[in-house]
């Protein structure tokens, strides 16, 4: 392969691209691009771990209905059986690979692993590697694409836009709705390059960026379902953000999580003087929903005036808790929280985007050769609400499919010759020097989605959002089509339209379920809403 073309492209080094790339090399050749350091993911940052069926006392059906519970009637239960039944397989996988899980003592499952809990989940089953996950199965990963001579990773690169048939609109016989690969900016020598592939896959993760308060690193920004959005895909249920009920409230550790893991060990949510509240919400009590906890939260704040409320896990064996959660006790102590002893201040903030690019059951978008994997992607499994640690598994079992899918493709597609996509044209843009407006604009976008499009959201509070994110979306366009791109712009960029897009979809959704609360429709309407929301630009 020359140094950018090859059968698969690969868009983005988490878990669902690196694991689709595994898979996608024992068919042809793949380039990954990505758009920092290569580990930079949300994935490196995943703490509770993946769930997955291996108990005895635990089976296929159980995981299906908390699944589908927590999801509240909105998930696809092809979908959800899907990565239930074939989680195990990609445990064991990751298992060969080499990934260090915590193990038991003594034997129990199958490769008798630690098994966790997490709300939501009627009986331990979180694979997990203590509290540091996401990051065990990034490196490991990593080191095995290292190895793999039919991979390559280019770091620092970004991808702009999708090439489509759109681009090539002079050639004969290309669809308008087929993907070829991707516009790239090396953002170290700044070229932007036309990167060629038989099939695609956008693996960019998730927006949590879009908000003023997330656990998400500075990756996050949507770029994915800008970038799909405007090559025409279908995107879906955008409305669902979730928001992780417990990020620790810290001036010194802007966006740093408690994991549910703890609750699932058995800490309590309480008020400042360690009265426990969350027994007036729901019978699971700090162990329920995500979406319900978040919202219980937000309201105890909203009653009390409060900042925060509190973890309390100070009943449990101190060393047991530094042996179990290493990495969320140093960091507390080095912010003088001692976890053993202290309550954990803690508030909800932006995590998760259920919906996303919408895909079939192999991955792939409505787009011929483009394939979605990971939080980007929407497979149906999430419904209106994410089960604790499903998004890692879904990314496993989604990528391993599409891989398999676009491998099983593959001898019958013909590569598009290179002189047939146009080189990028960004004639009669110029260097701009007011590069502080784009964070001005930044902070805007994010203020308003926190303010208004937030845990509880109502129709003037959306109008409002959608009037302002309409206004800094055409500013910002104007500006992109006037100026030489950069990383900053781009993001930005995809940051407004991807807010757009969440504030169109909870403007369309008139009822309240699973992760869309609004007071104007406070009831859930099946007659009329148990269906996605669905927006494309075609
Ligand atoms: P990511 O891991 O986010 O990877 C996206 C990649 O795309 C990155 O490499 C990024 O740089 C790259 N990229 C983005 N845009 C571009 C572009 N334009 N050009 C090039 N590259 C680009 N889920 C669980 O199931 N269990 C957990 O315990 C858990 N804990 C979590 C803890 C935290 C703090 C967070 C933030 C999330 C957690 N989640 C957890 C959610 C889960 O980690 C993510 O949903 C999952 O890792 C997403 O994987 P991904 O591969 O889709 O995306
Ligand atoms: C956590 O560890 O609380 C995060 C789990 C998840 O997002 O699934």
């Amino acid at each position: 392969m020359d140094n950018y073309t090859s059968d698969f492209l690969v868009i983005g080094s988490g878990i669902a691209g690196l694991c689709f790339a595994i898979h996608a090399s024992r068919f042809g050749t793949v380039t990954i691009i990505t758009k920092k350091e290569d580990s930079e993911s949300n994935t490196n940052y995943a703490q509770g771990g993946i769930a997955c069926v291996l108990d005895r006392g635990d089976s296929f059906e159980l995981h299906v209905r908390d699944t589908l519970t927590a999801g509240d009637g909105l998930c696809d239960e092809e979908s959800v059986r899907i990565i239930v039944e074939e989680g195990p397989a990609r445990i064991k996988d990751l298992i060969d690979w080499g990934v260090d899980f915590s193990h038991l003592s003594r034997a129990g499952n199958p490769y008798n692993l630690h098994l966790g809990r997490e709300g939501g989940h009627s009986v331990n089953r979180i694979v997990h590697a203590r509290d540091l996950t996401g990051r065990a199965v990034e490196e490991q990963l990593l080191s095995l694409i290292r190895a793999n001579r039919s991979i390559r990773l280019f770091e620092h690169h970004f991808a702009v836009e999708l090439i489509t048939g759109h681009h090539l609109g002079n050639l004969r016989g290309t669809r308008e709705n087929t993907c070829f690969g991707a516009y790239v900016l090396d953002t170290i020598s700044r070229a932007i390059l036309p990167v060629r592939a038989k099939f695609t896959c956008l693996a960019t993760g998730g927006a949590g960026r879009v908000y003023l308060h997330t656990t998400n690193p500075s990756i996050a920004t949507g770029d994915g379902y800008a970038m799909a959005y405007r090559a025409g895909a279908q995107i879906a249920n955008m409305e669902f953000i979730q928001f992780h009920p417990t990020t620790l409230f810290h001036d010194g550790a802007p966006s740093f999580l408690i994991s549910e893991a703890l609750r699932g060990y058995g800490a309590v949510l309480c008020y400042a003087d360690g009265r426990e509240f969350m027994g007036d919400y729901h019978p699971l009590k700090s162990l329920a929903p995500r979406d319900i906890v978040a919202r219980a939260i937000d309201h105890e704040m909203k009653m009390s005036g409060a900042p925060c409320v509190f973890l309390d896990i100070r009943s449990a064996p101190p060393a047991e808790t530094k042996k179990h959660f290493p990495y969320i006790y140093r960091k507390c102590k080095g912010l003088g929280i001692d976890i053993t002893r202290d309550l954990i201040p803690v508030v909800p903030s932006a995590h998760y985007t259920c919906g996303g690019i919408r895909v079939d059951h192999e991955g792939h978008a409505d787009i011929d050769g483009l394939y979605a994997c990971g939080e980007v992607a929407c497979t149906g499994v999430h419904g209106a609400n994410r089960l604790a640690s499903n998004s890692l598994l879904e990314a496993l079992v989604f990528s391993f499919r599409a891989a398999a899918d676009a491998g099983s493709r593959l001898r019958n597609r013909a590569r598009i010759p290179r002189e047939s996509i146009p080189s990028w044209d960004d004639s009669g843009t110029i260097h701009n020097e007011e590069w502080i407006l784009l964070s001005h604009d930044m902070t805007e976008i994010q203020s308003v989605m926190w303010d208004y499009v937030g845990i509880v959201r109502s129709n003037v509070r959306l109008s409002r959002a959608l009037r302002r994110i309409t206004l800094l979306e055409k500013e910002i366009e104007n500006f992109y089509k006037r100026t030489k791109i950069t990383v900053p712009l781009l993001e930005l960029r995809n940051l407004v339209t991807t807010a757009k897009l969440i504030v169109l979809s909870a403007a369309k959704r008139k009822e309240s379920r699973g992760l869309h609360f609004t007071t104007d429709y406070p009831e859930q309407n099946d007659r009329y809403w148990k269906k996605d929301t669905v927006l494309s630009n075609k």
